[in-house]
């Protein structure tokens, strides 16, 4: 592997922003930052004037050819990869779904890995969803954390008699999780209520994707929230709340942060950046395009997740990358319960979010790479060797041309699905080249001073992603209690 010496750009770093400094990488890691750098002998110089160099982005919701609805997942590992570095990301980290037929975790986790091993352009890590618990999934737990390096798992409060879990067995997981050192994280809304208002549409015979949004209102998001943080408290465990969409569930974060609970807030670029209009369009593709669970919420809720990315109760942004193409999406033509549930955005997010947020001035810089990077890193545990530029890190490095713009759409994107969620969106703000542990995976090209989004230079093949294995008790998540000291536990005798 050869070396590369990043020369005069401007490093952002969640703390820091450092001016015209050299950056110097050998054998995958940053080895030297400084102001002057000497050029040596076989090291490639890249010249940054002008240009960030920001930690590459983290990705922390994904999932590659999930099986789901009755399908996969268009999207699979060489592809959802191979659409990270292009948009300047260099690691996903992806779920793991066993499923209620067979809720084993190390079943799953063998089958997830055929699927990834040698099949990645940039490094991947894992979460494990649990479906159903009972001792021996207890034990299971503690082979992700100890033997596979898996130290977060999802528990789903929605999709009734496919993935949801029950307050006890929710409960007792949490506490398994807590025990073990591994991070809760919950799909917070009320499955049972969301069965309740898919049954009161079909009654009005209201048939198509509006009715997704109809029937699972952001109220029953606020109330599976509310009741997870309450359970993870009980059980004295972290939580983590993945795709927070609405105001009433990243309130509920928020006062339970406020109450001293060691507790995360997730949000996506597509909730960010989308209202729930699409759901009534005309054409049925459109509408059923943007079925995800949860739906998205009136414009008022995007104004509550951007204030509640400002005050530091969302703390990171993933895309919940989970892509099904049109023809999937008809299975639901005719029954808005069939449809597909999942949307895209990997190759998308850091520009969506550096345009809408930090072009807009809602945040700085930093925060930008605090919520596509580092915040993950240091939730998830593979910080500093990820989310950070700084000397001993691994070499994964977005260059940023501030100035260079693009236009989002499923005509120039690299997903296998045929329309892009952020279509036409305008980006001023441009990934030019993606290093991923040291190599150049991704450098895009410009034809007449325009950028040529759709033919990348892709310098990288499927066999150099590593799997990112994470150690449990994660320091920014477990260094304090998790909420307050156990209360004594006393009797009262009584004769
Ligand atoms: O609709 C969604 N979100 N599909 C992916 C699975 C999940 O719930 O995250
Ligand atoms: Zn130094
Ligand atoms: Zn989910
Ligand atoms: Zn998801």
């Amino acid at each position: 592997m050869s070396k590369i010496l990043l020369k005069k750009g401007t490093i952002i770093n969640a703390d820091e922003e450092i001016p015209d400094v050299d950056v110097l990488i050998d054998n995958g890691i940053i080895v030297k930052v400084d102001k002057e750098i000497k050029v040596e002998e076989n090291v490639k110089v890249i010249d940054c004037t002008g240009k960030y160099l920001l930690p590459g982005g983290i990705d922390p919701h994904t999932h590659m050819q999930m099986p789901f609805g009755g399908t996969y997942a268009k999207d699979d590992y060489p592809n959802g990869t191979k659409m990270a570095i292009i948009g300047g990301s260099t690691l996903l980290i992806d779920f793991i779904c066993p499923s209620k037929s067979n809720p084993s975790l190390v079943d799953a986790y063998k089958t997830w890995m055929e699927w990834a091993t040698d099949r990645i352009h940039c490094d991947v890590s894992h979460h494990m969803c649990v479906v159903a618990y009972n001792e021996q999934i207890g034990k299971e737990l503690e082979i992700c954390v100890k033997d596979y390096g898996i130290n977060s798992f999802k528990h789903f409060l929605a999709y009734k008699g496919i993935l949801q879990l029950e307050d006890s067995y929710l409960f007792q997981s949490f506490k398994r999780c807590a025990e073990l050192g591994a991070l809760c994280q919950v799909h917070a809304e009320n499955g049972d209520l969301v069965v309740e208002g898919c049954n009161n549409m079909v009654e009005r015979g209201i048939m198509g994707p509006e009715a997704h949004a109809l029937s699972r209102p952001s109220y029953l998001e606020g109330e599976a929230t509310n009741r997870a943080l309450m359970i993870a408290r009980l059980a004295n465990a972290p939580l983590y709340v993945v795709h927070v969409s609405c105001k009433e569930a990243s309130d509920a974060i928020m006062r339970a942060k406020q109450d001293g609970q060691v507790c995360f807030g997730e949000s996506l670029a597509t909730h960010l950046s989308k209202d729930d209009s699409a759901y009534w369009d005309k054409d049925f593709d459109v509408a059923a395009a943007h079925v995800m669970s949860p739906p998205f919420r009136p414009k008022l809720h995007q104004k509550a997740l951007w204030q509640h990315i400002q005050n530091g109760v969302i703390s990171t942004t993933g895309t919940d990358h989970c892509v099904f193409d049109y023809k999937q999406k008809r299975m639901g033509f005719n029954d808005f319960r069939k449809i597909p549930n999942g949307c895209g955005g990997i190759e998308d997010r850091p520009s969506v979010l550096w345009q809408l947020g930090v072009n807009s001035g809602k945040i700085s810089r930093r925060d930008f790479v605090a919520i596509t990077s580092t915040n993950a890193a240091k939730i998830f545990n593979v910080f500093p060797q990820k989310g950070v530029i700084r000397e001993g890190a691994d070499a994964d490095i977005a260059i940023w041309d501030p100035k260079a713009t693009r236009v989002i759409s499923g005509k120039t994107h690299h997903s296998y699905i045929e329309y892009n969620m952020f279509e036409g969106m305008e980006i001023t703000g441009v990934p030019i080249m993606t290093i991923s542990r040291g190599v150049i995976a991704c450098e895009h090209q410009f034809v007449d001073g325009k950028i040529d989004w759709k033919n990348p230079k892709i310098n990288v093949d499927t066999k150099h992603g590593r799997i990112v294995k994470r150690k449990p008790f994660s320091p920014y998540v477990y260094s304090r209690s998790i909420y307050i000291p156990d209360p004594e536990i006393k009797q009262t005798k009584r004769d």
